[in-house]
Parts: structure tokens; C-alpha cells; sequence
């Protein structure tokens, strides 16, 4: 084997500034570059050592140890002390291991000219999450190749993800050289079949470095053993190479609000981090989605005013004018604003054991907006070993896929491939909670761009007065046979008889109508649901109290339908009629069908009915007669009005 430039002696040393003039050192620290990349790559193509390396053979600092410094300038003397390598590797592999399982392990390091953040990647496919999570503020894709083996599943899969997430720049880690002699022939080869495969995902280029971590060839110093490769080593490329925060400044500026900052009737200002461009006090400003414009007139940080923020820097910014601006909103140039759409082509990488459901509402996070979302059924799904498009009805786990979208309201965006921030999404369970799926917009739809809302100027206040009386929904659910659709009726005749303009939709009935084409799937349940919520929204509009009677039997619908109507207009009535007391009525015989298996997807026997958490009222029919039950409903309704 040849012997490589860079010995094994441990060379950790650190910077004789440090020793010096600490403050020079850490001042000279604060004004470098970072550059945010990530390691990703198969199982054992040797990451660890290779960022063991990087950390050991580069005099890297440790964000950490600069920390203590900063503490306690005396211990500088003991920080020159030497590591050994192979404890500081065997350290990294035990930490990996355990961070394996719950995210990404992100290390922070300094060289002279640079600070880095590396977000190191598991190599397994079950983690996608977590290199969707490092990859999406990184400026870089280190992706390992082990040079015995060349270009395998995860390199592509891995590559795939980085473009995708919108990392222009892409290193190609041939590792392990001196497992192969440093044979270029070899490395040549595995550069060819990446570049092939490059091309084919729209990669339009990328740096392939013959490495050892192990060795330390072409790490920090070139390698004698490939004297063939006439590139920069990997710290010389890390150093030098343009991180996006500096194309993000030539961009417009836009900065999406994360708080407004009100600490006095005399001090507003609004608190968030410049996602592109560059903003100076006097810029005229406009405030989206209200398109109320101002002017800057300070930029305030805790160690003063700023004459300029840059994309990438966290600001507070106040205005000349008084006007309206709150979380969630972005504040833009005034002549050079984002778009506002509420549909849009995307592609979504889907991270959950749940598949996604079509139709249901999610949380969508862009930027620092948060809105409602429905999903349609995917364009197409990738293949990404082969790059085939297949045909979906959903996204499972690790699945990425082409949908169109549909949010609540508009939102303020860019299309991914221009701005991170505002093209960047997250879904989020309205359960549970947990972040499913992670997205990149697109573009908005046209349909969504030219269908704008009418202004009318009879809208539900002045319906609502005609009538003399307050617009409601209330909303029966319950298994099928637990008894909706008889106190619904009683409910309807006793507000009739008291002169209430009402209206009832029974599920029975509009499935005979709007809703014939849905049947019981999991999809057109939520359909059923979607639309029955469209129609009671414009029926309070009208100004009625609508009483509708449908199984409804997940949470999530129920909850979107909530949601689309004012405070306090929503009523969950839960007519809660145990499933062995609906099926011993069996008043449609149904039940005895769904037993035998002649009825498939119902209710309390095959497809799950998911109980009211808190509703507004709740029926228990085993102790009340329907009679009592509607007098009950009545009076809530009429009580609270
Ligand atoms: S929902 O689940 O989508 O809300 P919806 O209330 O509209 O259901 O319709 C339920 C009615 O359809 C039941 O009362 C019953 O008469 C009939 N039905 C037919 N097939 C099924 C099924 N598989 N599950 C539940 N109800 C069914």
C-alpha cells in the first residue's frame, strides 16, 4: 500500500491565535462564513471515520470547546492537548448509533477561513426523515461512496433527496481509495456511472474527490497517492465553495414573521429571520397577504441597530406606519412582492408509518404560516432507483410523489426552486401531532389564480338578521341505527314549530343526491364529510340552523368542519348508542348483513367509528328517550343563543 502525505500521528492543535489574543481569535471566528452540509451515504461507507478525519486532521475547533473558551479563557493551555483518532472515531460510531433512531447527529466545527455545520445522515432508507430534516437548510450534500462498491441504492436515493430539497452543490466522497490501490481507472468508473445517473436526475454537476478518511488522503492535504487527481482536497473545497446564504442575498428580500415584538405601547416590531435578499431602514416595505405597505425605519438586534440585514441574519424590523402585521405574515419589497395562491402542484415525501389520507385535512407549515390542507389523490409516484413515474391512489412511508394541494386559505409562497423558506412545507397531523411529510410547492395552479372571491354585499349577517335568529349547525354523529336521524327530525319539528328557519340534511338522503357517486371507503367517507361541511357552511351563510345526521365517523373531518365556521356556530351532538344496542335494534337489517360479510367497510363491524373527545352535547340513548334527547338539543341550542 502507498503511503500517504498525511501521517497518523494525531496533528490536533489548535489555532495559535487562540493561545495569543483569545478576543482577536473569537472576533476573527464570529465574522466567518458557515456552511451547512450534510453526510449522507450506505451503511458502512466509512462516515464516521471520514468526518473523524475531517474533525481531527483539519484543526478544527469545536463549536463547544469555543464556548468554554469564551468562559474560561485560562483553560486555553489544555486545549492543545492531543485526541487520539481512533477514540475520537470510536466516539463519533457510539454516538451515531444512538442517535441513529431519533435524528440526525449535527456537529459543529471551525477551521481558519470557515464554520461548519455538518448534519450527519443514517444511511438506512427507514430514515428518510431524517436526511429530509438535515438536508433542508443544508448548502451542501457530501454523499458517500465507498470505492468498492461504487454507486449503490442509497447513493442514488440519497442524491435523489438533496437535489430535490434544493442543494446545488454535491461532492462526490469516492472513500476508502486506499481499499482499492487508488486506482484510477476504478474512481473514473464510479464517476461515470454517478455522472449518468447525475444527469438523469437534473444534477447539473458535482465534484468526485478520491478520499481516505481513513488515510487522511485528500481530506486536508493532497494525496501522493493519486497523483492523478489534480482537484482540491475536501476541507480546501468546504472552505471555499459559495454557500447559498450569498446567492440568497441577491434575491428579492422576504422575511416571514415568527413574532411580533411589543415589549411597550412605544416599541412594535416584528421579529424573524431574512430568508432572501437585503432590507436597510428607509426600503419601502409591503406586508403580505394585507398588502399594507410601510417603510423600515429600524432594524433592531440585540447588539444594536443595523444599518443592512442580510438573508440568513435574525432581525427585528420596525415600521414608519402603524399598520397591521402579525405572525405568520412576510414582509417583501413593496414593488417586488410574493405571490398568494391557496393551490398548488407539489411533491411530498411522505415520512409516516400512516399513509397519507386523501382528502383529510392536514396542518401545513410554510414559512411561519400554518393553514389548513387537503391533499389530492398523487399525479404520480418516483421510483427512485429507476426514475420510473408509477400511478398512486396514496403516499406510504418514504413514498415521493407529484400532488396537487388545496389550502384553506391563501398562502404567501415562492416556488421552492427560488426560495427555501417560502416553498419549503411541512404536514402535520391535526391528531397527533407528529410531522408527516415534508413538501416542496411548486407552483400555484392557474384555476386558483383566476378564481378570485366576489365581494357581496348581502353576506350571512344581514341573511341572518332577516330571519331574527342566530345560524348554527348541529351536528349528529354516531354508528349507523344509534338513533341521529330520529332526534335529528324531532329536533328540526321543534324548531320549526318555533318559527326557526331550519334545514336538514340526512346522510341516508343526500347520498340519494349530491354525494351518490361516494361510497364507504376510508377516502369517500371523508369526502362525504368534506362536502356535507361545504353545504351546512353555506347554509349558516344563508342564515339557517342546519341539523345534519351522518355517521361522520373520524375526528378529523369533524374537526375541519369546525373549523370552517365562526366560534360557538359548531354543535358535535354524540348520540352515543353502544354498538351492541345498535346492533340488537337493527332497524335496516344492516348489521346482520355486515356480519355475514355481504356488506364490507361498515361502521363499528369493519371500519372504525372514532368517539367525540369533548362535544358540545352528548346523548346517551340508553337512558334517554328521543323525545328527551331533542328537548335536551333544543335547549342547549336555544339556552346559548
Ligand atoms: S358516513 O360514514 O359517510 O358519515 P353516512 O352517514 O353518509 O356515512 O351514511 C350512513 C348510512 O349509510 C347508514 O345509516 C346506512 O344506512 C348506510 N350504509 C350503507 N353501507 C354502509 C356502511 N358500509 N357503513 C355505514 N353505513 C352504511
Amino acid at each position: 500500500m502507498t503511503e500517504t502525505t498525511t501521517s497518523d500521528e494525531p496533528r490536533y492543535v489548535v489555532d495559535d491565535l487562540i493561545a495569543e489574543d483569545i478576543d482577536a481569535y473569537l472576533e476573527q471566528h464570529q465574522h466567518k462564513t458557515m456552511l451547512r452540509f450534510i453526510t449522507c451515504g450506505s451503511v458502512d461507507d466509512g462516515k464516521s471515520t471520514l468526518i473523524g478525519r475531517l474533525l481531527y486532521d483539519s484543526k478544527m475547533i469545536f463549536e463547544d470547546q469555543l464556548d468554554a473558551l469564551h468562559a474560561d479563557s485560562k483553560k486555553v493551555g489544555t486545549q492543545g492537548q492531543e485526541i487520539d483518532f481512533a477514540l475520537l472515531v470510536d466516539g463519533l460510531a457510539a454516538e451515531r448509533e444512538q442517535g441513529i433512531t431519533i435524528d440526525v447527529a449535527y456537529r459543529f466545527f471551525s477551521t481558519e477561513k470557515r464554520k461548519f455545520i455538518v448534519a450527519d445522515c443514517p444511511g438506512h432508507e427507514q430514515y428518510t426523515r431524517n436526511m429530509v430534516t438535515g438536508a433542508s437548510t443544508a448548502d451542501m450534500a457530501v454523499i458517500l461512496i465507498d470505492a468498492r462498491k461504487g454507486v449503490l441504492t442509497q447513493t442514488r436515493r440519497h442524491s435523489y433527496l438533496a437535489h430535490l430539497l434544493g442543494i446545488r452543490n454535491i461532492v462526490l466522497a469516492i472513500n476508502k481509495m486506499d481499499l482499492v490501490d487508488y486506482d484510477q481507472p476504478k474512481f473514473e468508473h464510479i464517476v461515470a456511472d454517478y455522472r449518468a445517473f447525475a444527469n438523469e436526475i437534473g444534477i447539473e454537476d458535482f465534484l468526485a474527490i478520491p478520499l481516505s478518511g481513513l488515510k487522511g488522503d485528500n481530506i486536508t492535504t493532497r494525496s501522493d497517492s493519486t497523483p492523478w487527481y489534480d482537484g482540491p482536497t475536501l476541507v480546501e473545497h468546504l472552505e471555499t465553495v459559495e454557500v447559498d446564504s450569498s446567492l440568497d442575498q441577491a434575491k428579492p428580500f422576504r422575511m416571514p414573521v415568527q413574532w411580533v415584538n411589543r415589549p411597550n405601547l412605544d416599541f412594535r416590531g416584528f421579529s424573524g429571520q431574512v430568508a432572501t435578499g437585503t432590507i436597510q431602514p428607509g426600503d419601502a416595505v409591503r406586508v403580505l397577504p394585507s398588502g399594507k405597505t410601510s417603510t423600515v425605519s429600524r432594524i433592531v438586534t440585540l447588539d444594536g441597530d443595523l444599518d443592512e440585514a442580510v438573508a440568513g441574519e435574525s432581525v427585528t424590523l420596525c415600521f414608519a406606519d402603524e399598520i397591521d402585521c402579525s405572525r405568520g405574515d412576510v414582509i417583501a419589497l413593496a414593488d417586488n412582492p410574493p405571490q398568494s395562491a391557496d393551490q398548488f402542484e407539489s411533491t411530498i415525501v411522505w415520512m409516516n408509518d400512516e399513509p397519507l389520507h386523501v382528502g383529510r385535512a392536514y396542518w401545513l407549515k410554510v414559512g411561519a404560516q400554518m393553514v389548513s390542507v387537503t391533499i389530492h389523490e398523487p399525479k404520480y409516484i418516483v421510483n427512485i432507483n429507476t426514475m420510473e413515474h408509477l400511478a398512486a391512489k396514496t403516499l406510504e412511508l418514504n413514498e415521493i410523489g407529484v400532488a396537487e394541494i388545496v389550502t384553506d386559505k391563501q398562502i404567501v409562497f415562492e416556488p421552492y426552486g427560488d426560495n427555501r423558506v417560502l416553498g419549503g412545507f411541512i404536514l402535520i397531523d391535526k391528531m397527533t401531532n407528529a410531522t408527516v411529510a415534508a413538501g416542496m410547492l411548486h407552483f400555484s395552479l392557474r384555476r386558483a389564480q383566476n378564481v378570485h372571491w366576489q365581494a357581496v354585499d348581502i353576506g350571512r349577517k344581514q341573511h341572518a338578521s332577516l330571519k331574527n335568529q342566530q345560524p348554527a349547525v348541529l351536528w349528529f354523529t354516531g354508528l349507523s341505527g344509534s338513533g341521529k336521524s330520529t332526534i335529528a327530525n324531532l329536533v328540526e319539528k321543534k324548531l320549526h314549530r318555533m318559527n326557526r328557519h331550519t334545514f336538514l340534511l340526512d346522510g341516508d338522503n343526500v347520498r340519494h343526491g349530491l354525494n351518490k357517486d361516494l361510497g364507504f371507503t376510508e377516502a369517500d367517507r371523508i369526502e362525504n364529510i368534506r362536502r356535507v361541511g361545504e353545504v351546512s357552511k353555506l347554509m349558516t351563510d344563508a342564515g339557517l340552523i342546519v341539523i345534519t345526521a351522518f355517521i361522520s365517523p373520524f375526528r378529523a373531518e369533524r374537526d375541519m368542519v369546525r373549523a370552517m365556521l365562526p366560534e360557538g356556530e359548531f354543535y358535535e351532538v354524540f348520540i352515543d348508542t353502544p354498538l351492541a344496542v345498535a346492533e340488537e335494534r337493527d332497524v335496516k337489517g344492516l348489521y346482520k348483513k355486515a356480519r355475514s360479510g355481504e356488506l364490507k367497510n361498515f361502521t363499528g363491524i369493519d371500519s372504525p367509528y372514532e368517539t367525540p373527545a369533548s362535544p358540545e352535547i352528548r346523548i346517551d340513548t340508553t337512558k334517554m328517550s328521543p323525545e328527551e334527547a331533542a328537548t335536551l338539543v333544543v335547549d342547549t341550542l336555544l339556552g346559548d343563543i
